[in-house]
């Protein structure tokens, strides 16, 4: 089985994207050939600056490692090494429906935050995303919950791409991926605005929780998370600062939702944010360690990455060439050997 996920390089990792997803990539490695891309090229759909991107990307790849990636057990590589993603997004752009990318919640919600420039980029995201995956042939998507829409398109792009260019193969051309969400933790919430999931871009700085904050910093934003007028401690719709809460730290302890309630039964709102608190910062603060040890070291970083790249270029290589050939591309690869 192959599984393949990307994150971008924004460097300022949170909770959400560390029990949503980068705690899914680790476990993931043990159960087939895990492919990890960092994808700068994604990045660069919102304003943002040249040599800050540069900079992310070793944040984040460095945070990656840190969390327990291991370039022995993985393929780990930088987007942009990788001409393939470009050249498919181009291709598969042909069976893409634009009423279809008209319809991404992450476009509105992105586009409406633009001041100046809603670039095009910015709107073909979607297909860039499936072109990452289907060069590959990955079987699994390991994602938060935010991505489902994403993750639809891509198999709807898979489907058509086959249907339309390989109608009669045995084996499709294109595998169709599935997206992988954890039971209990796919989607954390903001802890000031339980409303919105928890993110650098959309979220409250004050219900935000980096990977790499000190735990003081870390205590004082669970100290001050959001609650409800009430008492107990348990799920409900109607409690979402709580329910939040109990999702961390059952992510976190993995354990369940019951477990978390049943041992928080007589404490208080107080005493069980510290709690919460607590269980994060042990958490978190392995990663922190390392990733101290990682990140000075950019000649390290780059080589771990320009080693993934070329692992990854040999696998999607073929697949892109045979796209390129299904859909009659370019030279006929049949009649160009050597001699012609
Ligand atoms: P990004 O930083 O946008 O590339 O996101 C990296 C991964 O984190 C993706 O798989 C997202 O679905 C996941 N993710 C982002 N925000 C959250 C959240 N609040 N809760 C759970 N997963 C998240
Ligand atoms: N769009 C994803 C996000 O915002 C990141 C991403 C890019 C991705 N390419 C991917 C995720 C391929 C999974 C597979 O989080």
């Amino acid at each position: 089985m192959r599984i393949f996920s990307g994150i971008q390089p924004t460097g300022r990792k949170h909770l959400g994207n560390y029990i949503g997803a980068i705690e899914q990539y680790v476990a993931y490695q043990d159960r087939g050939e895990a492919i990890y891309c960092i994808v700068d090229l994604h990045a660069t759909t919102v304003p943002y600056e040249p040599a800050l991107l540069r900079e992310r990307l070793y944040d984040t790849a460095a945070v990656l490692l840190a969390a327990g990636l291991d370039p022995a057990r993985c393929i780990f590589f930088r987007q942009g090494d990788v001409p393939e993603h470009t050249e498919l997004t181009w291709l598969l752009s042909s069976v893409t429906a634009f009423g279809d990318l008209n319809r991404m919640h992450q476009f509105k919600e992105k586009a409406g935050a633009q001041r100046d420039l809603v670039s095009a980029g910015l709107f073909t995201y979607p297909i860039l995303m499936a072109a990452d995956v289907l060069a590959y042939r990955a079987d699994q998507v390991p994602v938060g919950d935010d991505q489902r829409q994403h993750i639809e398109l891509m198999r709807d792009i898979a489907q058509r791409f086959n249907a339309r260019f390989a109608p009669d193969a045995a084996t499709p051309p294109l595998v169709v991926p599935q997206g992988v969400y954890r039971e209990i933790g796919a989607r954390i919430m903001d802890l000031q605005e339980p409303e919105r999931k928890m993110s650098t871009t959309g979220g409250t700085e004050q219900g935000t929780v980096l990977v790499l904050d000190e735990p003081k910093t870390i205590e004082r934003r669970f100290r001050r998370a959001v609650t409800d007028s009430g008492s107990e401690i348990r799920r409900a719709p109607e409690k979402p600062g709580i329910s939040n809460l109990i999702e961390i730290l059952a992510a976190v302890r993995g354990s369940d939702f019951a477990s978390v309630e049943s041992d928080f039964a007589d404490a208080r709102y107080g005493d069980f944010k510290l709690a919460v608190a607590a269980a994060v910062i042990e958490r978190l603060r392995p990663v922190q360690e390392r990733y101290a040890e990682l990140r000075p070291d950019e000649t390290a970083l780059e080589a771990i990455l320009t080693a993934g790249a070329e692992k990854a270029h040999a696998i999607a290589a073929p697949v892109v060439a045979e796209v390129r050939e299904l859909m009659g591309v370019g030279p006929n690869p049949r009649r160009s050997g050597p001699d012609s």
